[in-house]
């Protein structure tokens, strides 16, 4: 994993490749001050989009676009992963958002009053986003912040009822602002359906972020005491498929533990994650009791 680094506009645009940089150029065009912007990598950048975080006196905002490569190897990764919990095999589908895609879903979440990014402007196939300034809550719950757990479990609630899925969300791809607002980033993967079921596509976005805030957490512990006082009667009262839930943790759980499961540069072996095994089974039963 990368490190932060900041540079001023003209080094980053020297760094990138050609397309990139030149989008990025077009972008700083439509920014007050954008000549003169310090630009930042974030050190979690992953493997799919150019992320970078600009500011300048005036104004900040994230520039994002599609890598050019690699999206099948993602793909592949996330049809491993997804595989074990059962999501294809019940109907469910996944692909990969273009940019323009990914700002229509923007809009969409936006006029739902869903507290996704602002769009501040646009390209063929970049966009810039509002920068939401915070922790991401996987950064909370690895520092043993596990108020950051109940947070987005109501922020992806809240978008089931207005009938979204976001898709992903696993700790890195919501935000948590100084006030404690969670902040959805981070929709380039699309999770639908082959035929109506209702309820699935909302369990399995819950499973896959309990899942991962259990694995990443340095509280786990806690966490599962958090679920079964806490987390597991509330979306049973919500009206969640717990046993879905449950399936798709003991799904992950698999998923990681498979010595088989394809490696790159995102994946740990599987060793690291041996004392996952315990922690998994226990959160599966409480989401199933
Ligand atoms: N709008 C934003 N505001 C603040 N931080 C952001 C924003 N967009 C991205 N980041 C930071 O950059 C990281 C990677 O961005 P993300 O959009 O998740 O792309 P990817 O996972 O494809 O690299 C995030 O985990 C977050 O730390
Ligand atoms: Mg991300």
């Amino acid at each position: 994993m990368s490190r932060t680094t900041t540079s001023t506009a003209a080094e980053v645009i020297a760094r990138l490749p050609e397309p990139v940089g030149a989008a990025l150029e077009a972008a700083l065009e439509l920014f007050p001050g954008g000549r003169n912007a310090r630009i930042t990598n974030p050190a979690n950048e992953g493997a799919l989009n150019h992320v970078l975080l600009i500011r300048t006196e005036q104004a900040q905002a994230v520039f994002r676009m599609r890598r050019a490569a690699s999206s099948r190897e993602i793909f592949d990764y996330l049809n491993a992963m997804y595989v074990h919990t059962g999501f294809p095999e019940l109907g469910g589908l996944f692909r990969l958002r273009s940019i323009g895609e990914e700002i229509a879903f923007l809009h969409q979440a936006r006029a739902l009053g869903l507290p996704v990014p602002a769009l501040l402007a646009e390209g063929d196939d970049w966009m810039l986003i509002e920068l939401i300034e915070g922790r991401t809550a996987y950064a909370a719950v690895k520092d043993g912040d596990l108020g950051a757990v109940a947070a987005v479990v109501d922020t992806l609630r809240q978008a089931h009822e207005r009938g979204v899925i976001y898709g992903d969300r696993w700790g890195d791809n919501e935000v948590i602002d100084p006030s404690g607002r969670v902040r959805p980033i981070d929709f380039d993967v699309e999770w639908t359906l082959r035929e109506h079921r209702p309820g699935f596509l909302e369990a399995m976005e819950m499973g896959v972020y309990l899942f991962n805030a259990l694995r990443l957490t340095s509280e786990r512990p806690a966490l599962l005491d958090l679920a079964r006082r806490d987390l597991a009667p509330r979306l049973r009262d919500r009206g969640y498929d717990m046993p879905r839930m449950a399936g798709v943790v003991a799904g992950l759980g698999r998923f990681y533990l498979d010595p088989d499961k394809p490696g790159n540069e995102w994946s740990l072996p599987a060793s690291l994650y041996r004392d996952l095994a315990a922690p998994v089974a226990t959160l599966a039963a409480e989401l199933n009791s």
